[in-house]
């Protein structure tokens, strides 16, 4: 199985970085090839780099590491790649103001879940899932004992069974929090079972299950 990652920021170079310690092969992508070259070079022969379309062309599952509005632009041009392609989505509904302060960028209520999914092909199967951790909490907490979870949310079978499979590669558990409906839960600002929503706290799978209980999980 090969992962795509396309960008290679905060995000996408920890969940790289997590995918080949847990030996899996990865192909990363970003805007300037050579951003994704250098993190490849980094990580060595489980590594490579190649274009957007070359790394979802060569994939089983692919990562969009990508700020929101970006992924608006790069979904809709790959969609013909990502037909039949597990798409897992960390984006969050954030962006900056004039002032450099961080806002949400989508009405209340409105994931950004909801809007990767609403631009990916039929035959895609999205899933919402390696989002729910600040990145430094991501880069820093693969295979703790007991093991961090990482939530994530799909309405596909399919879709569920890889991310399930690629976060315990990537050193947490994973829980499902629900269908897409519920990604709106582990998305800040707001998710009740985002890292920030938990007062920054790191869940083990134990507590995570008794916080989606408590919260009134629909899963
Ligand atoms: N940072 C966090 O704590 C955190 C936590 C959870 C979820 N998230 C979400 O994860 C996503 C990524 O965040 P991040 O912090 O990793 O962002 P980042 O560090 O700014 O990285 C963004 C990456 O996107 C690439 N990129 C931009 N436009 C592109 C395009 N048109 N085609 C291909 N690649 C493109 C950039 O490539 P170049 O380097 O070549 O410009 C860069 O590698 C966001 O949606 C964010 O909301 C972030």
């Amino acid at each position: 199985m090969t992962t795509a990652i396309i960008g290679v920021g905060n995000i996408g170079s920890a969940v790289a970085r997590h995918l080949v310690s847990g030996d899996e092969l990865v192909v990363l992508a970003a805007k300037n090839q050579s951003d994704a070259e250098a993190v490849a070079q980094k990580l060595g022969p489980r590594a490579s780099a190649a274009s957007v379309e070359d790394a979802i062309a060569g994939a089983d599952a692919v990562v969009v590491a990508l700020w929101l509005d970006a992924l608006q632009d790069v979904l809709p041009r790959n969609s013909q790649g990502l037909e039949g392609k597990v798409v897992l989505d960390p984006s969050n509904p954030l962006g900056f103001d004039e002032n450099g302060q961080m806002i949400r960028t989508l009405p209340d209520g409105q994931s950004s879940g909801s809007i990767v999914a609403s631009l990916l092909p039929a035959s895609a199967h999205y899933v919402k899932a390696f989002g729910t951790l600040a990145a430094d909490s991501l880069a820093n907490s693969a295979n703790r004992e007991p093991r961090a979870v990482l939530f994530y949310a799909t309405d596909d079978d399919e879709a569920a069974a890889t991310a399930e499979r690629l976060i315990r590669v990537a050193g947490f558990d994973p829980l499902k929090v629900g269908g897409v409906a519920d990604a709106i839960r582990i998305e800040m600002p707001g998710g009740d079972l985002h890292q920030a929503g938990l007062n920054g706290a790191l869940l083990d799978i134990e507590q995570a299950r008794v916080a989606l209980a408590t919260t009134g999980a629909t899963a």
